[in-house]
C-alpha cells in the first residue's frame, strides 16, 4: 500500500482489489467503533455496483462479524436502481446477501431505498422522509458515505450531464440515465458533501482514465461528476488499486 498526498484529500493505493477490500473493511470497523463509542451510533450510506462486495464479505466474517457493534450501526444507500429488492440488479440485494443477512443487525437498522415504487419521484421523496425522520434534520449528516466511480466518472447515480447534478435543493432525487434508458434514485452531491467521512472504492484499469481526469484534470463537473464530491468539513479518502491508479 502506498499513499499520494493531496491538499484536500488522501489517496491510498492498494496492490489489488483484495487488499483494497481488506483496507476498506478495516476503515469501516475503525470508524464504527469510534462513532459508537463517542456518540452511541454510526450511520453509513453504502455504494452499489460490484466493487464493495468483497468488503461486505470480509465484514461478514471473523473478526468483524462478532466484534462490531452491529446493534448501533444504521445502514442506508447512496443510490439504487429502480428494481424490486430481490432483483439481481438491486444494490440492496447485493449488500443484504453479502453482509446484512449474515451478521446480527436489527432489521429496523436497515433503511433501503424503496426503488421498486413505480413512481421514481415518489420513491425519492419517501427516502428523503426516511432520512429526515432518522437524522431529525433538514439535510442528513452521514457519518460515512461509501462511493464507487464508473469508467465515465459518475458516482452514486450522479451521471454525466444528468439532471441530478443540479439538484442541490434536494436530499435525494430520481435521476433519468439516458444510457441505461432507466431511472435511478440517488443522494445529491450536496447531501454527500455534508458527510463526516466519504470513502471512494475504485478498482480496475477501466477506471484509470476517468480517475486521472477527476483527480488531476481541469474542473469539468458535468463530464466528471465525481469531481462534485468535496466534503464541506468531512474527510475524503480515495481507496484505489494500482490498476485504477496507473495514470496518476
Ligand atoms: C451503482 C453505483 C455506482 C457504482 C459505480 C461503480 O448503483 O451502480 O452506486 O455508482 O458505484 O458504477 O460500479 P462498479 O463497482 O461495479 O465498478
Amino acid at each position: 500500500m502506498r499513499s499520494l498526498q493531496h491538499s484536500t484529500h488522501e489517496i491510498l493505493i492498494c496492490a489489488d482489489p483484495a487488499e483494497l477490500a481488506r483496507e476498506a473493511a478495516r476503515r469501516f470497523a475503525e470508524l464504527a467503533d469510534v462513532f459508537v463509542r463517542d456518540v452511541g451510533k454510526f450511520s453509513v450510506a453504502l455504494s452499489g455496483g460490484s466493487t464493495p462486495k468483497a468488503m461486505f464479505q470480509i465484514l461478514a466474517e471473523k473478526p468483524f462479524a462478532n466484534s462490531l457493534p452491529w446493534q448501533s450501526i444504521y445502514f442506508f444507500w447512496g443510490d439504487e436502481r429502480c428494481v424490486p429488492p430481490d432483483h439481481p440488479d438491486s444494490n440492496f440485494r447485493m449488500a443484504n446477501e453479502a453482509l446484512l443477512a449474515r451478521v446480527p443487525i436489527p432489521r429496523e437498522n436497515i433503511f433501503r431505498i424503496p426503488a421498486e415504487d413505480e413512481d421514481p419521484h415518489r420513491a425519492a421523496t419517501r427516502y428523503e422522509e426516511t432520512l429526515r425522520n432518522f437524522f431529525k434534520e433538514e439535510t442528513p449528516h452521514f457519518d460515512l458515505v461509501f462511493l464507487g466511480m464508473g469508467p465515465d466518472g459518475h458516482t452514486a447515480s450522479l451521471f454525466p450531464k444528468s439532471e441530478a447534478l443540479h439538484r442541490n435543493d434536494r436530499v435525494a432525487v430520481a435521476n433519468y440515465v439516458e444510457k441505461f434508458q432507466s431511472w435511478r434514485i440517488t443522494l445529491t452531491a450536496e447531501t454527500i458533501n455534508r458527510a463526516r467521512n466519504v470513502i471512494f472504492l475504485i478498482a480496475g484499469a477501466d477506471k484509470a482514465p476517468a480517475l486521472q481526469k477527476v483527480l488531476e484534470g481541469t474542473s469539468d463537473l458535468e463530464q466528471y461528476p465525481s469531481q462534485l464530491i468535496q466534503p464541506y468539513f468531512g474527510a475524503l479518502l480515495w481507496l484505489v488499486d494500482e490498476a485504477a491508479a496507473a495514470l496518476l
